[in-house]
């Protein structure tokens, strides 16, 4: 199979023999670009895992993009929308930008929009970790929720925001080693009590915040983009 590229659309194409005996239909098949706002690699590997092959989705840095796009809004739709935007208006790409919190009721929402820098600026996940169980040593009510809200900037539409939601709490104690940031000290409903990260990519998925806003986001852009080509 070649691949052709286009500025938006990747088009494969299988060999000539195949296409004649099958018809061109069932083998030409476009496949649009995306930009997805991140450069954190297991998110783009989790929406990858999830999307499968039916979108190009492109990091910020496969676009050129090392900017250090602010996120100053004091929501995560505000958040996700601003580097949605910040990519479709200097880069001319679509995109899709991701935020997302961990809300914990005990601590009134917190970290929410505040989780990739609640122990300061550095982004720093195990600090992040180790001040959320400090505070919550002795708490008796646990319940937490991920939320994740996905921005969609396409060619000149306005921006779209979708969301997902799952609900937990979080683990006395930290276990297991698959995933990132918070994953060992949240325990998700109906998962037999394990954390996100003593679970395998496709079960995390399956329950996740970001699988769900995902599902959304694919749904949309097959009525955006036409049914055919996602
Ligand atoms: P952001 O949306 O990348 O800004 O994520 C905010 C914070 O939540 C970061 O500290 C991430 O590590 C953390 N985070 C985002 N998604 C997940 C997840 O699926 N599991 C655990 N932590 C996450």
């Amino acid at each position: 199979m070649c691949t052709l590229l286009s500025n938006r659309v990747h088009i494969h194409i299988l060999p000539l023999s195949v296409i004649i005996s099958e018809g061109i239909d069932r083998y030409l098949v476009m496949l649009h670009e995306i930009v997805f706002a991140t450069n954190n690699r297991h998110k783009l590997e989790e929406l990858r895992r999830i999307i499968g092959d039916r979108l190009a989705i492109r990091s910020l840095a496969e676009i050129g993009c090392h900017d250090d796009i602010p996120e100053t809004a004091d929501t995560l739709e505000g958040n996700a929308a601003i580097k949605a935007e910040w990519v479709r208006k200097r880069y001319g790409y679509d995109c899709f930008a991701d935020d997302t919190g961990l809300e914990v009721d005990a601590l009134a929402g917190e970290p929410g929009v505040l989780s990739a820098r609640y122990a300061g600026p550095a982004h720093d996940s195990a600090a992040n970790m180790a001040l959320l169980m400090k505070r919550m040593q002795g708490v008796a009510d646990r319940r937490a929720r991920f939320r994740t809200v996905i921005a969609l900037a396409i060619e000149d539409r306005d921006i779209e925001l979708m969301d997902g939601t799952v609900y937990g709490h979080i683990a006395d104690t930290p276990a297991g080693t698959a995933g990132f940031g918070y994953d060992p000290v949240f325990v998700p409903d109906g998962c037999g009590g394990l954390t996100f990260a003593q679970m395998d990519a496709d079960a995390k998925n399956a329950v996740s915040h970001r699988g769900r806003a995902t599902a959304k986001l694919v749904r949309r852009l097959s009525e955006i983009y036409g049914q055919q080509s996602i």
